[in-house]
């Protein structure tokens, strides 16, 4: 991961530490953002630094945007916790999803904590400690790409323009620096990306015949502005490229949805693409997990970074008998498939929605 390492005092003298908040530094401009959006995520003046970083963590990758997060500042060391009563009992039964999520927002965290002039000591969930705590301890101040990043990532699920890219920035993508017990496998070959798509296909024939997912899946969709901006969270159509229209319309679109018509939407997304990658990981359990979220979160800033969109396709991973044949037929070994993701050229859609930062500390 490229650092520029400047002294706190220069930062300062940047105008980019300020008030003990962090202001943004540029590459916001191009992008596509409604009044709501544009007003989350600049920055906010208001807040004192501390909350200022947990801001910034709300603004990371989560599945169906739940927020599953709750955030705790005690002094400078701030503790995420699951929250458990946005858990997704259907797509989630484990909690796996729940904890990369987790684990996406303190990426971010320690991405703008380095960036205020801390270094994050890390301690990671286990048998004692069903959270995650960040020990923030004076540091140099590092902007780096990844910072400006934050807030201009997004998942971007449209059709992609199917171009090649070029060598240089292939090489960019595959030396991403990863986590501890992470794997990135990347797939750019016509053939393993059409087996990746069987096993997509097959998650989508699985998922959109099953009424508990659909019933899920609708629970968390905001169907127009009204919905999105009652409740600051889940799926808001438009992020998706879908019109906005009464919830009872919406409902019954999704639960009319052929399951072979998603699967040929998804299977022409994927190939659109210019890549993917799966990440897999060496154990099973919620610290792999986070660190996972960690990885994912990193690499799709720094994606965002060299101008590319991404999007996930976790389809064949959601469905514990077809990730067990997605491991051994995409050649992962011990390792186990959690995330895949897909990259490419594509326009900024609109941005999807955060709570208020209050609502998430306790
Ligand atoms: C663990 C995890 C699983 C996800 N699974 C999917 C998925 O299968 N399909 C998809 O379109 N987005 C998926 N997402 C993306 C979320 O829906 C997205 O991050 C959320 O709606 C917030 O939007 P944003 O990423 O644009 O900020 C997933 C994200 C995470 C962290």
């Amino acid at each position: 991961m490229l650092h520029k390492v400047i002294a706190r005092r220069d930062l300062l003298k940047l105008g980019l530490v300020a008030g003990g908040a962090v202001l943004l530094s540029g590459c916001q401009k191009a992008v596509n953002m409604d009044f709501s959006t544009s007003q989350l995520r600049s920055f906010d003046a208001s807040n004192s630094k501390m909350v200022e970083l947990v801001r910034l963590a709300t603004l990371a990758a989560n599945g169906h945007n739940t927020q599953p997060w709750k955030f705790k500042i005690i002094g400078e060391t701030i503790e995420i916790y699951p929250d458990t009563s946005r858990h997704l009992a259907v797509v989630d039964p484990q909690d796996r999803e729940q904890w990369i999520s987790l684990g996406c927002a303190l990426e971010n965290l320690v991405i703008a904590a380095r960036a205020t002039g801390f270094f994050s000591e890390i301690r990671y969930p286990d048998d004692k400690q069903n959270f995650i705590t960040v020990n923030l301890l004076p540091d140099i101040a590092a902007i780096s790409p990844l910072f400006d990043a934050i807030q201009v990532r997004q998942s971007t699920r449209s059709e992609y323009r199917q171009v090649q890219l070029s060598s240089d920035l292939i090489d960019q993508i595959h030396s991403a620096s990863t986590e501890q017990g992470v794997k990135l496998k990347f797939i750019e070959d016509i053939a393993e990306t059409e087996r990746v798509i069987d096993y997509l296909n097959a998650g989508n024939l699985t998922q959109y015949s099953d009424k508990a997912y659909i019933d899920e899946l609708i629970a968390w969709l905001r169907f127009n502005k009204k919905e999105a901006d009652a409740t600051r969270d889940g799926l808001y159509s438009k992020c998706s490229g879908n019109p906005s229209v009464p919830r009872f319309l919406g409902e019954m679109f999704v639960s009319g949805t052929k399951p072979q018509s998603q699967a040929k939407a998804d299977a022409k997304k994927l190939r659109s693409s210019s890549g993917s990658i799966i990440f897999a990981t060496e154990n099973d359990s919620s610290e792999a997990w986070v660190r996972c979220g960690q990885a994912y979160e990193r690499l799709s800033l720094q994606l965002t970074s060299l101008d590319l969109k991404s999007a996930l396709l976790n389809q064949p991973i959601e469905i514990p008998e077809l990730r067990a044949e997605f491991q051994t037929a995409m050649g992962l070994g011990e390792n186990h498939p959690q995330l895949l993701l897909r990259y490419g050229i594509a326009d900024a859609v609109p941005y999807s929605l955060r709570r208020p930062v209050d609502e998430v500390l306790i």
